[in-house]
């Protein structure tokens, strides 16, 4: 979800109100896809390479996936089941703190009954560090990797392939997002940044697929 820090720079505010905003529009595009019936949106809310950004907002964006983690009537309301990826909690390289880790947990948990959309949120997640796991186990396991065996053990496996990405903010890259699982997507490019990307954006993308 690219674009909150832009966004914010225009309005002369400072960029983690951008964050917010960002966090607050997900709410709203959560909302939207429901109802255009959507069976499952996945969002890159933070990615592995950002942990080198200043920790002041570092730690504003943790703040802003406790608060969309812990939505948790809004997204019961919604019929939405709320999943996650990334690097595992237990792994050599984790860094996501406790109470974002309970946050994402609690999410899970409270929302598993949830038949509407699924709601995938990666976090501290890559996607050259999520197939270089699946490799890892499947080496030091059977031994053997082919295709079918790589596609069981990502960090999801439940997750379909992509229909369509969606990019925001004028930016061109698939920026290391789902690199398996969006092998054969549609892309909708947009200039709009996160956070004002809107139902009619959204649309726009819905149409690549239907
Ligand atoms: C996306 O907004 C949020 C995260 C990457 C967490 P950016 O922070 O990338 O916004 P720009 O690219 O500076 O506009
Ligand atoms: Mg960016």
């Amino acid at each position: 979800m690219d674009g909150n820090g832009r966004w914010a720079e225009q309005r002369s505010l400072p960029r983690t109100a951008g964050h917010t905003a960002g966090e607050e529009n997900l709410a709203e595009v959560v909302r939207a896809c429901v109802a255009r019936g959507v069976g499952w949106l996945t969002v890159f809310g933070f990615s592995t390479e950002n942990w080198v950004r200043p920790r002041a907002e570092v730690r504003h964006i943790l703040g802003l996936h406790e608060r969309l983690f812990g939505r948790l009537e809004e997204l019961n309301e919604n019929n939405v089941r709320v999943r996650w990826i990334g690097r595992p909690f237990d792994g050599p390289e984790a860094r996501t703190p406790k109470y974002v880790q309970r946050a994402i947990r609690r999410a899970i948990n409270d929302t598993s009954s949830n038949t509407g959309m699924t709601l995938t949120v990666a976090f501290d997640y890559g996607g050259r560090a999520e197939l270089m796991a699946a490799v890892r186990t499947l080496r030091s396991t059977t031994g053997t990797v082919d295709a079918d065996r790589l596609a069981a053990h990502l960090y999801d496996p439940e997750l379909p392939d992509v229909d369509v990405l969606v990019r925001t903010s004028g930016e061109m890259r698939v920026s290391n997002f789902l690199l398996w699982q969006a092998a054969g997507a549609a892309i909708h490019f947009t200039d709009a940044s996160w956070p004002d990307f809107d139902a009619d954006d959204l649309d726009r993308a819905l149409d690549l697929v239907r």
